[in-house]
């Protein structure tokens, strides 16, 4: 069960569910939920207000649940919502599957933000989170902790930054700034991404790790990329010149990923193929991409 299907990740996760169950065999039912009802095939959507207990618990027992649910990238404002929607929430789910096992997505957002000299944050690094939706981010973390502890919840804190596909993510906000001729902001200048698609997998494969106490995992890229050296490299595919504004900051938001690559090998996609793909598709005019996402504020509000 994906609780929070219907976002950027889940449609995709679901399908690659779907696929890796009819592979392995036993028959099995993919059950998404998220508030709108979205349809693919092999797939039983659900519909479900999850700050709801009463909808909760009208959820099927599942046995494996791939938690999602998140307010949007990008929204401010009622900062009530966005604690409601990452601890209470938490609290709904883990009591109603506090039997099953449980790859919670989280974010490197829960780590202080570096210099990126210093390399990514680590699994064991202390939380430092700047802002109230990072730090709502931690409370959700505790939530589950809390019932893994007391209840036994079998789970994994999925800290994701930053995945990227050709409609969205930090690479294509770059490179649409480049080829408009927009200047690039160095306000936080270096992040990691990973391909939407090795994050699926490492999602999937992540509930063979779930633990009471719950483990981490850090998932993403194992490069850092320095944002100037990104406009710079999108400039030479588009033939353009780059402007950037602002001088470059100090800190950025990094984590090493090294714990999931050693566990679950590295990701399939590097981050300089991510590029050639992104410097593709922009230069192909690629339609509709989402809204940007907003890597460049180190102030936690996005
Ligand atoms: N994408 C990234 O790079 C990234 C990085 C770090 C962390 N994460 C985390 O990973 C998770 C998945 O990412 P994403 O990009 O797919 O997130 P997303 O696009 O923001 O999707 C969030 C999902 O939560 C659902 N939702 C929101 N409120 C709900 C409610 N009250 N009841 C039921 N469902 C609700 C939304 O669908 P409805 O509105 O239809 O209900 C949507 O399906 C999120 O928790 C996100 O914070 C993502």
């Amino acid at each position: 069960m994906i609780l929070g299907a219907a976002g950027k990740m889940g449609p995709s996760l679901a399908r690659l569910c779907r696929r890796a169950a009819d592979a392995a065999g036993p028959p099995r039912r993919i059950f998404a939920v998220s508030r709108r009802v979205l349809s693919e095939p092999g797939i039983d959507w659900l519909a479900c207000d999850l700050l709801d207990r009463a909808q909760v618990a009208r959820l099927p027992d599942c046995p494996n649940v791939l938690y999602l649910a998140g307010r949007k990238f990008g929204s401010s404002g009622s900062p009530e919502l966005t604690w409601a929607m990452n601890t209470v929430v938490p609290a709904n789910v883990a009591e109603r599957f506090r039997a099953s096992r449980m790859v919670v997505f989280s974010t490197g957002n829960v780590y202080a933000l570096r210099p990126p000299s210093e390399g990514g944050s680590r699994e064991d690094d202390p939380p430092a989170p700047v802002g109230e939706y990072a730090q709502s981010c931690l409370g959700r973390e505790r939530v589950f902790e809390y019932f893994a502890n007391h209840y036994g919840l079998r789970c994994l804190f999925f800290r994701l930054n930053y995945a990227v596909d050709l409609r969205y993510g930090v690479l294509v906000d770059i490179a649409r700034r480049v080829y408009a001729g927009e200047p690039v902001d160095l306000t936080v200048p270096a992040f990691n991404v990973i391909w939407q698609r090795d994050a699926n997998s490492y999602a999937l494969r992540s509930f063979a790790h779930c633990a009471a106490p719950p483990r981490i995992l850090n998932i993403t890229g194992l490069q850092t990329v320095a944002v100037r050296e990104a406009a710079e490299f999108f400039a030479a595919r588009f033939s353009r010149p780059c402007r950037f504004h602002a001088a470059p900051g100090p800190v950025a938001l990094l984590s090493d990923a090294s714990t999931a690559a050693a566990l679950m090998g590295p990701p399939i996609v590097t981050t300089a193929q991510l590029m050639e793909l992104v410097a593709a598709w922009v230069r192909s005019g690629g339609p509709s991409l989402n809204k940007p996402t907003h890597f460049e504020v180190a102030d936690g509000k996005f």
